[in-house]
C-alpha cells in the first residue's frame, strides 16, 4: 500500500474539497434546480432520534408502530428477518413476531437499514448500490466494534454514523448521474479513491453533496459532520472523535474489500492514520491497546462483518 501522507485516502496535491459558504450554496442550489433528491422517507427523522434511546427505554409498541407505517418497508423487514443471518427456527409473518424473536436491537438495525435502502432510485441500474451499501453497512458494524473494543462511550452513534457517512454517493448518483458514472469509471480505471476523482471531475465531493443534503434534511449535527468530514477529520468541529472513528472504519473496509467494488491502489497506511491520536483522546483504552493490535483485529473482523453484510443484502 503507497503511502500518501493523506489523512483518510484524499490526495493532498489535489484541490481541497469544495468548502465555504458560497460553494455550498452552489450545490444547493444546484440540488434544488434538479428537483431530484429524494425525499427523506417520513419514518427516517423519527427513527434517528429513537436510535439514540438507550436500549431498556424502547418500548416494542412504538417499534412495530414504525416499521408498520411502511407497507414496502414492512415487507423488507420481513424478508430480512427471515434471511439466513439470524438463524430462525420457523419462519417469521408479522412485525411483531419479528420484534419477539430478534429483540428491539436487532430489529432497530434492519428497519434502518430497509428505510435507507428505499432511497435508492430502482431504476438507475447504473448505481453501484450494492457495492454502496455493503460498504457502508461494513462500516457500521466495524465502526460499532471498534467503538466496544476501545470502550467508546457511544457504539450505537458510531453505527448510524458509519451507516450515513457515504450518503453523497447516493445523491450523486441520483442528482448528477451522467457526471457520477463518469468519476466512478475514472476512479476504477485508475485504482484512484472515489474523493479524488470527484474532485478533478466536477470540483466537488459527495461529502459537499451529502453534506449539503444532511442540512435539508435536518439530520442531527453530529451525523452531517461525519457525512462532511470523515476524509478531512482534521476539519471535524465538533464530534472530531466520532468523525476519527468512522473514518477509522472507512479506511479498513476499503483496504479489505469491503470498498466500492474496485481496489484502490492509492491507499494510505491505517497504522499511520492521524485519526488514532485524535479519537485516542476520547478514548482511552485505545493507548493500552495500540493502533497496531487493533488495525489487526479489526481486519481480522472484517471477514465476519462480509459475511454478515452479504447475507443481509443476498439473503
Ligand atoms: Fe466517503
Ligand atoms: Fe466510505
Amino acid at each position: 500500500m503507497e503511502n500518501l501522507n493523506s489523512t483518510s485516502g484524499c490526495i493532498k496535491a489535489l484541490a481541497p474539497s469544495c468548502e465555504g459558504p458560497s460553494a455550498r450554496e452552489a450545490i444547493r442550489s444546484r440540488l434544488e434546480k434538479l428537483n431530484s433528491i429524494p425525499t427523506v422517507p417520513a419514518i427516517v427523522r423519527p427513527l434517528l432520534h429513537y436510535m439514540e434511546k438507550p436500549i431498556d427505554q424502547m418500548e416494542v409498541k412504538r417499534v412495530v408502530d414504525m416499521i408498520s407505517c411502511d407497507e414496502s418497508i414492512a415487507a423488507q423487514c420481513l424478508r430480512m428477518a427471515n434471511s439466513a443471518l439470524y438463524f430462525l427456527p420457523q419462519v417469521v409473518k408479522t412485525i411483531h413476531g419479528a420484534v419477539i424473536v430478534l429483540g428491539v436491537r436487532q430489529v432497530r438495525e434492519i428497519l434502518l437499514a430497509c428505510s435507507l435502502l428505499n432511497l435508492l432510485p430502482k431504476e438507475q441500474n447504473s448505481l453501484p448500490a450494492l457495492a454502496m451499501w455493503e460498504h457502508s453497512l461494513g462500516c457500521a458494524l466495524l465502526g460499532r466494534e471498534l467503538a466496544r473494543r476501545i470502550d467508546y462511550p457511544e457504539p450505537e452513534r458510531a453505527y448510524l454514523a458509519g451507516l450515513l457517512h457515504d450518503l453523497g454517493e447516493l445523491i450523486n448518483f441520483v442528482a448528477f448521474p451522467g457526471e457520477a458514472r463518469a468519476y466512478l469509471a475514472r476512479a476504477s480505471a485508475e485504482q484512484i479513491p472515489l474523493y479524488d476523482a470527484e474532485l478533478a471531475s466536477i470540483g466537488f465531493t459527495h461529502c459537499d453533496s451529502g453534506s449539503v443534503v444532511a442540512e435539508m434534511w435536518r439530520l442531527p449535527y453530529h451525523l452531517s459532520e461525519v457525512i462532511r468530514f470523515h476524509h478531512t477529520v482534521q476539519q471535524a468541529k465538533l464530534y472530531p472523535d466520532l468523525v476519527a472513528l468512522v473514518s477509522l472504519s472507512d479506511l479498513l473496509c476499503r483496504a479489505n474489500e469491503l470498498g466500492y467494488g474496485y481496489d484502490e491502489k492509492t491507499l494510505p497506511d491505517p497504522l499511520q492514520a492521524v485519526e488514532w491520536e485524535i479519537l485516542g483522546a476520547k478514548a482511552a483504552k485505545l493507548a493500552r491497546l495500540g493502533p497496531a493490535l487493533l488495525v489487526r483485529e479489526m481486519s481480522a473482523q472484517v471477514k465476519q462483518v462480509h459475511k454478515h453484510v452479504q447475507s443481509v443484502f443476498k439473503g
